[in-house]
């Protein structure tokens, strides 16, 4: 065992819990809008050091979307078929990027009704007009649409449609794009290729950085997380699937309660060379575990980027209970973050499941961690699966464990726990409050970790690992929360 642990938690025999401890404060030696969260993960540095969590009433692909935008990422769950998820990781990929892919397009003999009905139901403010070889010929867009019941009727897209196409060719670059965009006083930019046809279209929308913090690939494209199961699947199909599922897919999160087991490894290695996304492994909970991850499995290096550790902890979660074995996240953190740094330090740490509070961020990222993740502050987000449901005037919506009888039934995830195990959930299924939109949640958060930093004098992730931590007592921690008032506290 490391001494920095000993040095952190004094103790190895103590298991340590958010609560149990606090931050202390530090020399604040720089000016506090200098703070910086950035944290890297493989080749990206996300501004939001924040991932919300594979599971089915967390994230699917609007919850992964908006946290990329907002600088973290959502880890799409796999409580689904990898046909459901490779919609998912598509939508991800091609959502508000530099180039539209899908563009809606029209005939230009169609009724000009047909565009209307298209624009008003699609969402979307204009169609590529096509000749019959598919070339373009012309756009129409909701202005062009005529006001006139009769012209309505019989009208067609071609008498309508602007004919002066203004467009750009493959390969322009942004500047080139947002050029042409001022100049002609234009929102919309079809792609078109030498011959004519339609390679994509540009708008002025995805083009002006609406999210100046978003998470991007080199391409510009939202970055896209998936979780995975540990099996390595037999079947050339399902291989077949996975990677074509890998083209859109940054990020392989391997998603176990438990992921320190010789057959889970064996089957990882067999997906890291069949895939080529980097890898996230977890969850794991102890500094042997991570020892034995870096040094003793030969995974490919350049694959393995991360390892996500807590077990036990998350606010759905029986294991604990049912089974008597946990490693609370941020025990977990401290512990793993000593192998890192002995083994290596290019690993990040994802500290998963058990906030609370906005305060719980800064403590993981002291005891080690360079990103957390989340269930229970997204789950009640506009974004997250899922109705909003009312009880006694409150509004809710719901938030199950992977591990619960009601996840468990949709038939994906029996192999996140003990494989063969029906009669005992390790999770349970109950309702959160409606927060909002993400990025309401995401902002108290970062806010939390950024005043948490600048208290502890620590200006960036790496130096607030190096913050002073101390014990407290029951007694003490019910003096940090409000205390002695009339009111709800
Ligand atoms: P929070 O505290 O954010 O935790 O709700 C989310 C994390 O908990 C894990 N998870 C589970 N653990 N039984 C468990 O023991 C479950 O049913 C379960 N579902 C999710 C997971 O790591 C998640 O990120």
């Amino acid at each position: 065992m490391s001494d920095k642990y000993r040095r952190k938690f004094h103790s190895d025999e103590l298991i340590a819990t958010f609560d149990d401890i606090l931050i202390l404060p530090g020399y604040t030696y720089f000016n506090p809008n200098e703070v910086n969260i950035s944290s890297k993960l493989g080749k990206h540095v996300f501004n939001t050091p924040i991932f919300s969590a594979a599971m089915d009433s967390v994230t699917e692909e609007l919850m992964a979307i908006q946290m990329a935008l907002l600088g973290g990422m959502g880890v799409i769950h796999r409580n689904c078929t990898h046909e459901r998820q490779l919609e998912m990781v598509k939508m991800v990929k091609r959502a508000r990027s530099f180039v539209v892919e899908d563009v809606a397009t029209i005939h230009l003999e169609e009724p000009v009704s047909k565009a209307k009905y298209m624009m008003e139901n699609y969402g979307i403010s204009g169609l590529v007009v096509l000749n019959n070889l598919k070339k373009v010929c012309g756009i129409i867009t909701k202005r062009d649409i005529p006001f006139i019941d009769s012209s309505l009727k019989n009208g067609k897209v071609k008498d309508f449609m602007t004919k002066d196409v203004i467009s750009i060719s493959p390969n322009a670059s942004r500047e080139e794009a947002l050029d042409v965009l001022f100049r002609h006083r234009i929102e919309k930019l079809p792609i078109i290729d030498k011959e004519g046809y339609l390679k994509g279209l540009i708008t002025k929308k995805d083009l002006t950085p609406e999210f100046p913090l978003a998470s991007k690939d080199e391409e510009g494209h939202l970055l896209c997380a998936l979780a995975l199961s540990p099996k390595f699947p037999e079947s050339l199909e399902v291989q077949k699937k996975l990677m074509e599922i890998d083209k859109y897919v940054d990020y392989f999160f391997i998603d176990v309660a438990d992921f320190y087991k010789e057959q889970d490894i064996r089957a990882t290695k067999k997906l890291m060379e069949l895939l080529e996304s980097d890898f996230v492994l977890g969850n794991i909970g102890t500094y042997k575990a991570a020892e034995h991850l870096i040094t003793k499995c030969d995974f490919l290096e350049d694959k393995f980027v991360g390892v996500k550790v807590g077990m036990g902890s998350g606010s759905i979660c029986t294991t604990s209970i049912q089974t008597g074995v946990g490693a609370p996240t941020l025990f977990a953190t401290a512990q793993v973050a000593d192998a890192i740094e002995e083994y290596n330090p290019n690993i990040s740490l994802i500290a998963d499941g058990g906030f609370k509070i906005p305060g719980d961020l800064p403590k993981a990222i002291t005891a080690g961690a360079d990103f957390i993740m989340s269930g229970h502050f997204f789950a009640g987000c506009t974004e997250s699966p899922g109705y909003i449901d009312t009880i006694q005037g409150r509004k809710v919506k719901v938030y199950r464990g992977m591990g619960s009888k009601e996840a468990r039934s949709a038939g994906y995830v029996a192999d996140r726990y003990i494989e063969d195990s029906k009669m005992l959930p390790e999770g349970v299924s109950d309702y959160v409050p409606f927060v909002g939109d993400v990025a309401g949640v995401l902002s108290s958060l970062k806010e939390g970790l950024r005043n948490g930093m600048i208290y502890a004098g620590a200006k960036t992730i790496s130096e607030m690992k190096n913050a002073e931590i101390g014990f407290i007592s029951v007694v003490g921690y019910g003096e940090a929360k409000p205390h002695d008032l009339i009111g709800k506290y």
